[in-house]
């Protein structure tokens, strides 16, 4: 496996591979990866022939600043579970490498950034957008793979390869859970014990609203339900619980079975934000 720190060497490193024909496999990621992060390489693995997994925790994507600082960096443990998997290509650029200056352009992705991790992280998709469109032009995949925990981020980055032609697939793969239910994330390593116990609450909690709809109580029933919930853990801090229409994101007010739609809750525990979704 090569572990690569500038854009030239991986860009001349990929010209090669596409002399040979080979199909390119991408997985962006912020590092401090588990197991969720490793299911993506392996499918990645397995459908194409050479598999870039870039490592860079984006600083632009964070409002806030706390939350950049104490984001994991385990960059040793990562190229360890990545050569484990197979992985081709790590590529781990630093900041000034990725930005040599701040970029000036801002992407506006219309009613996605409106609505839930949009409103409450200012600025935050443009922060993704602008640094995956800059991935997406050095490595130029043939397949791109993302987890569908930060459904809000599939949206808009469908939306990013669409409107801009990007040549490739985006691929979105299921979220990886832990046994009792909790969503994998890196976040999760900065729980403390006892909050670890009680954070698989924020699943139960997507159950219990999903449940509730399919037995018939309306979107706003099952909102004070939640609310409710989450009153009686006070650990938690819930930042927003949504009944979202799956393909826009947008809030369904009147729930009707039969349309696919996506449940999408952010609590934060032990100071720790946790974000996880329920599609049905
Ligand atoms: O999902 C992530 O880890 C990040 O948002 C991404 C896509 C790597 C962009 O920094």
């Amino acid at each position: 496996m090569k572990i690569l720190h500038f854009k030239s060497e991986l860009r001349f490193l990929l010209k090669e591979a596409r002399i040979k024909r080979n199909k390119i496999g991408f997985v962006p990621t912020m590092g401090a990866l588990h197991p969720g992060h490793i299911s993506l390489i392996e499918r990645a693995k397995s459908e194409n022939d050479l598999v870039v997994c870039s490592i860079f925790v984006n600083p632009t994507q964070f409002d806030n600043p706390e939350d950049l600082k104490k984001y994991p960096r385990t960059l040793e443990q990562d190229c360890f579970l990545l050569q484990e998997a197979a992985c081709d290509v790590v590529f781990a650029p630093s900041a000034q490498e990725m930005y040599p200056q701040l970029p000036e352009l801002s992407i506006n992705f219309g009613n996605l950034e409106t609505v839930m991790e949009g409103a409450f992280r200012k600025g935050h998709f443009n922060g993704v957008g602008i640094v995956v469109a800059k991935l997406f032009h050095i490595v130029q995949p043939d397949n791109a793979y993302f987890g569908l925990k930060d459904l809000q981020q599939v949206a808009v980055l469908n939306r990013l390869v669409r409107d801009l032609d990007f040549d490739l697939n985006l691929i979105a793969c299921p979220t990886k859970r832990e046994i009792d239910g909790l969503a994998m994330s890196s976040r999760n390593v900065r729980l403390s014990k006892e909050a670890r116990m009680i954070a698989p609450n924020i699943y139960k909690s997507l159950n219990m609203a999903k449940n509730a709809l399919l037995a018939g109580k309306s979107s706003s029933e099952v909102k004070d339900d939640i609310l409710l919930f989450y009153e009686d853990l006070p650990e938690f801090k819930l930042e927003y619980f949504e009944i979202t229409d799956f393909e826009n994101l947008q809030n369904i007010v009147d729930f009707r079975p039969g349309k696919k739609t996506a449940l999408c809750v952010v609590a934060y525990l032990d100071g720790v934000r946790l974000i996880d979704n329920l599609v049905f």
